[in-house]
């Protein structure tokens, strides 16, 4: 809880009155520790005082300028919740919160001051400005309360790293418009700036393109869909499908709605359109960019799919023109072009592309990708975008200007650093957040997933700046991105699932330099979110009770001592000793639990929010 709404009242009106009478200075308050400001992600320098300011039930912003008063817009929305109604204003001392323009360090750093003046942001620009709201969101309660108070603060902050990206899948699975917004609403509430749409894939091409209405028409498309985790199925032959029809596609009308939904929300949206591999929908519409004859259909199963288009001259056409109308809606620097996934079995077999070998004197087949992404990329430039693709786009060699998205680990990042290329890192080891979250494989208590297992403490650990780089080399690593495939993430619900509560971890990773983060120091502070994400009715993952590893574990002569913890404040922990799942019925833990050692009896613990909804059980069966 922010100290605010723990303190005893008496002390409160005390400090209420001393106030009225003397109005201290801010330095004559006393400081309270910043973590009980629960602020995720951490600013750069926070001072918290035992003091507040009280915000009225009609609020005026004083915004001057087009950037302010956007900002004072999203303000009016982001406060309608909590019953507050928000009026601009243009008397700056009758403002009880103020949005000022001034130079900061950093261009995405703001200032952020509650004292008894009211709230005063202070920024470069709007993304600044936002970046302060979105602080200022999170002093206040999370849900309307009769009064509400912002605990006195002076905080000064900037981001670590200008990409801090998450990645949605829109193909394996389709999300509508309004769950689009709210991922984008997930990403500007923890300060991250970038949405990287994944557009097209085998599964599925979800983009309208003018030029090609067969790729909305077939290519959106999948006649069915796999039943169940396909790595569970020895071969294809075992493989079942739901015999249902699936598919979707945003209209341009519906890209642009969410570019400028994005945009209002200082959030660049970088759109992917696969090439050369993961584009077997494509075939499925225009068969002829095939180096072999098809018919293709759009794919449904999962995998990597060795139908890709053949690098004819065709192909380059019709990327040029679909990238040609890609790059009039979203108006970012980026384009990223996939690159991944692309094997070369049709490639070897084609003698198109044995003659595009014997002419540009190749002898690696890999070198016609790199041939290919060249005159995409020299598009793009024509078009005033950069080519971004993940890692694989190294192994056909690529132009000076490219950037690299690491994804199969940091290998791919560290090499294109060193080159001399921008570098985004999204390793799977620690930001594929599509990966499971559960210590025990295959748990029946998590959804269907992909498999992996990425914890939490996994994610905060994770140090975009590679070791083996030197200071220069690490000026191009641009950054971080979080990535939800989707394959096994059908609704909005499951994929809100795997997001939280790690998507905090990652965007802490993201704004905040390695050497200041603390995972001990963030979990309680990630705590406090929780009722934030309630309040937004976001499906978050419900923290299992800590303590129950062997490390944990402490032996007091012939008892095993176990010690509870709850990630989730107001939750209670249920427990069984008999193997049963714990639930709402079962033991309340209150103190630690002494078990006979070698008993072998299995201690089975729950969290059980605020919210009433349960965590998977931890367990340990104690030896
Ligand atoms: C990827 O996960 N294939 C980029």
């Amino acid at each position: 809880m922010p100290f605010k709404r723990s303190l005893p009242t008496p002390l409160l009106k005390l400090l209420a009155v001393s106030f009225l009478a003397v109005q201290p200075a801010l330095a004559q308050v006393a400081e309270i520790p910043a973590q009980s400001l629960g602020l995720v992600p951490l600013p750069r320098e926070v001072k918290a005082y035992a003091a507040t300011y009280s915000l009225p039930q009609k609020i005026s912003i004083y915004a001057a300028g087009k950037d302010a008063q956007n900002v004072a817009s999203l303000l009016k929305e982001m406060l309608a919740p909590l019953g507050k109604t928000v009026a601009l204003t243009t008397n700056r001392a009758a403002a009880q919160i103020k949005l000022l323009t001034a130079p900061t360090p950093s261009p995405e750093g703001y200032r952020l001051v509650v004292d008894k003046g009211g709230v005063q942001i202070t920024a470069a620009s709007g993304a600044g400005l936002f970046y302060g709201s979105q602080t200022l969101l999170q002093l206040l309660p999370p849900r309307a309360t009769a009064a509400v108070r912002v605990p006195y603060v002076r905080i000064s902050d900037e981001p670590a790293f200008q990409w801090r990206g998450a990645m949605l899948d829109v193909c394996r699975h389709f999300f509508s418009v309004e769950f689009v917004k709210k991922y984008i609403d997930f990403l500007a509430a923890y300060k991250l700036n970038t949405f990287h749409w994944h557009l097209t894939d085998d599964q599925g091409w979800r983009i309208e393109i003018k030029k090609y209405p067969k790729l909305t028409q077939v290519s959106a498309f999948r006649k069915q869909t796999l039943i169940g985790a396909q790595q569970l199925f020895k071969t294809p032959a075992d493989f079942k499908y739901d015999a249902t029809p699936y598919g979707g596609f945003y209209t341009q009308a519906q890209i642009k709605e969410v570019v400028a939904y994005a945009q209002k929300r200082y959030i660049t949206i970088v759109p992917e359109i696969e090439m050369p591999g993961h584009s077997v929908s494509v075939l499925a519409a225009y068969p002829e960019l095939a180096c072999k004859p098809g018919p293709y259909e759009t794919w449904t199963m999962w995998g990597v799919n060795e139908d890709i288009v053949c690098p004819s001259e065709p192909t380059i056409r019709f990327f040029e023109d679909v990238l040609a109308e890609v790059t009039t809606l979203f108006p970012g620097k980026y384009v990223h072009i996939g690159g991944d996934e692309a094997p070369k079995t049709r490639w070897k077999e084609s003698a198109a592309v044995q003659e595009i070998m014997k002419r540009e004197g190749f002898t690696d087949v890999e070198k016609v990708q790199g041939w290919f992404n060249r005159q995409i990329e020299d598009f793009l430039t024509s078009k005033g975008k950069k080519l971004i693709g993940w890692d694989e786009i190294l192994e056909g060699g690529i132009g000076p200007s490219a950037t690299v998205m690491s994804w199969r680990g940091e290998k791919g990042g560290i090499e294109a650093a060193k080159l001399g290329h921008d570098v985004v890192m999204t390793p799977t080891t620690n930001l594929y957040l599509d990966y499971g979250q559960n210590p025990q494989p295959h748990s029946p208590y998590e959804p269907l997933m992909i498999g992996g297992y990425l914890p939490l403490a996994k994610v905060y650990s994770y140090n975009p700046l590679p070791a083996e780089l030197t200071a220069e080399q690490k000026k191009h690593i641009l950054g971080v991105g979080a990535n939800m495939w989707t394959e096994y993430i059908t609704t909005p619900e499951k994929a809100e699932y795997m997001l939280f509560p790690r998507m905090l971890a990652a965007a802490e990773v993201a704004w905040v330099p390695a050497a200041r983060r603390n995972y001990a120091d963030f979990l309680p502070r990630m705590g406090q979110q929780f009722a934030r994400l309630d309040a937004h009715k976001i499906n978050y993952r419900v923290p299992e009770p800590l303590g129950l590893d062997s490390l944990s574990l402490v032996r007091q002569g012939s008892k095993a001592v176990f010690t509870l913890r709850s990630l989730v404040p107001g939750a209670q922990i249920r427990y069984t000793l008999d193997g049963q799942l714990p639930d709402e019925t079962t033991e309340l833990y209150t103190k630690p639990v002494a078990v006979p050692v070698g008993s072998r009896l299995t201690v089975r613990a729950v969290t059980i929010a605020p919210n009433g909804r349960k965590s998977p059980p931890a367990e340990l069966l104690v030896r």
